[in-house]
């Protein structure tokens, strides 16, 4: 009895157990106690676990691959995006050159815009904008819609030149000489600043090879730091005085290292040797223009250019000065050709170089006639000894632009060169004007 007694207390302590501690009524867990959740059996069955796991890992792959496949697919040309779409959109990918070093690269985001916004306009920068050259460009890149940024140091460049653009919420101007780095953000360079016309370039012939040099390097710098498409407006001079007629981009050129033109011409000749360095060691987005001899409005007055000297002779009353005995030959492309060319050559898939001229080839005793026709017939020709290292013979090969850019000029000596004269018959009344060209 003791016993039976003692078992039932000890019987009791045991069924004292906290209330917390049962475990609810269910009548499966009675069942069976120990099984899991009927999902997760579901799931565990007939290795649907599995088929669930091999789906995500093709999905994963697929997502990781795509955008190395879509960016080596497009080998020549890095995908453009605005600046403002970078963050969301870069990625790292292989760079194509197989020095194993791998580079920011803008992912191709522009099918990822919703339906109905549209694709956002570029922000480009034209170093030596407030030029002749780089003002009828910035025009024309306005006209097409984009933000342009002008860098310039007006050391031939007039604010005259972009003055109708102050006050447009897509134009800066920004006073900055390219020698010196400089920080922005944009989708494309187009690298213009360099005096052009022998009196400007002869100037200071350090300060023209410092900014051939430094400036391009900068420029450059910049284009790689931001993933820009960088665009360099060289010269016909890189042929120097050229024993190939008319000049192809394959002629090596002929030039003299140590002449007072070298400055120039050596310095676009290092220029383009840097901007295809950064191509092929930092993947930079590249496009090389030589540019020949150009002419037009907003030309500086009396910078030792030989339609421009005319020109401007013819208007004031003076002789025309023919240096040498005028049988040299120039081809002369009218200004808004050259702009319709650079654009063409940013936009397109080549990097160049490409010569970019009328090729229409005349002597100088021709030009001069032309200009008589055009201003003064009674105008006349004053000859004068030769400048060192003068080209005898200028004109371009441009079947490559035909093929490549679908470019070629089309307004002809006789159609631009009045056009050309108006701009300088208004200048040449505004006395300030016709004494310089700040
Ligand atoms: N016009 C032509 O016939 C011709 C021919 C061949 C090549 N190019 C090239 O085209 C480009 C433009 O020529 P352009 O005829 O308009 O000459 P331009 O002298 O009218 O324009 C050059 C511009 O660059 C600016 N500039 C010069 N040095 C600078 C510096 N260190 N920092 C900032 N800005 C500076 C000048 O102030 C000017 O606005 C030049 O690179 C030139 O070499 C022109």
């Amino acid at each position: 009895m003791k016993q039976l007694h003692k078992q039932s207390t000890s019987t009791r302590k045991e069924e004292e157990i906290p209330i917390s501690q049962t475990p609810p009524y269910s009548p499966k867990s009675l069942k069976h106690p120990r099984s899991l959740p009927r999902s997760l059996n579901y799931i565990l069955k007939e290795q649907r676990l599995l088929f669930i796991l091999v789906g995500i890992l093709i999905g994963s792959t697929f997502f990781i691959i795509q955008p190395s496949l879509s960016a080596l697919s497009s080998s020549d040309s890095r995908p453009r995006i605005s600046a403002q779409n970078r963050e969301l959109a870069v990625t790292t990918v292989r760079n194509p050159f197989g020095d194993g070093r791998n580079y920011n690269k803008y992912s191709n985001g522009v099918g990822r815009v919703p339906v109905g916004i549209g694709a956002k306009r570029k922000r480009i920068v034209v170093t030596g904008g407030a030029g002749f050259v780089g003002s009828h460009l910035v025009d024309k890149l306005i006209a097409m819609g984009d933000d342009v940024i002008v860098i310039d140091n007006f050391f031939t460049g007039r604010k005259e030149n972009v003055v109708h653009l102050f006050g447009n919420p897509r134009f800066e101007l920004i006073r900055h000489d390219v020698v010196e780095p400089i920080l922005l953000e944009v989708d494309q360079i187009y690298h213009l600043a360099c005096p052009a016309s022998p009196v400007h370039y002869k100037y200071n012939p350090v300060k023209t090879i410092k900014t051939n040099v430094m400036g391009t390097l900068n420029m450059l710098g910049l284009a790689k730091r931001i993933g820009a498409r960088f665009l360099l407006t060289s010269t016909s001079e890189v042929y120097g005085d050229p024993l190939e007629h008319p000049q192809k981009e394959t002629y090596w050129g002929h030039v003299n290292p140590i002449g007072v033109r070298s400055c120039y011409d050596e310095g676009k000749r290092t220029a383009e040797t840097l901007t295809m360095d950064y191509h092929r060691g930092d993947g930079v987005e590249v496009r090389i223009a030589r540019i020949f001899n150009t002419y037009g409005p907003r030309m500086c007055l009396d910078d030792g250019r030989v339609v421009s000297n005319f020109v401007a002779q013819a208007i004031r009353g003076q002789p025309m000065t023919i240096y040498g005995d005028g049988k040299q030959t120039r081809s002369f492309q009218y200004v808004s050709d050259l702009v319709d060319g650079l654009v063409a050559l940013m936009e397109g898939e080549h990097v160049g170089p490409f010569n970019l001229g009328n090729p229409g080839e005349f002597t100088m005793l021709q030009l001069a006639e032309v200009v008589k026709e055009t201003i003064d017939p009674s105008a006349t020709i004053e000859f004068k000894p030769n400048t060192a290292d003068d080209p005898h013979k200028r004109k371009p090969d441009i079947t490559k632009a035909k093929e490549l850019l679908n470019w070629e000029p089309n307004i002809s000596l006789k159609e631009g060169l009045p056009r050309m004269v108006n701009d300088f018959r208004n200048r040449i009344l505004n006395e300030d004007e016709g004494k310089g060209n700040k």
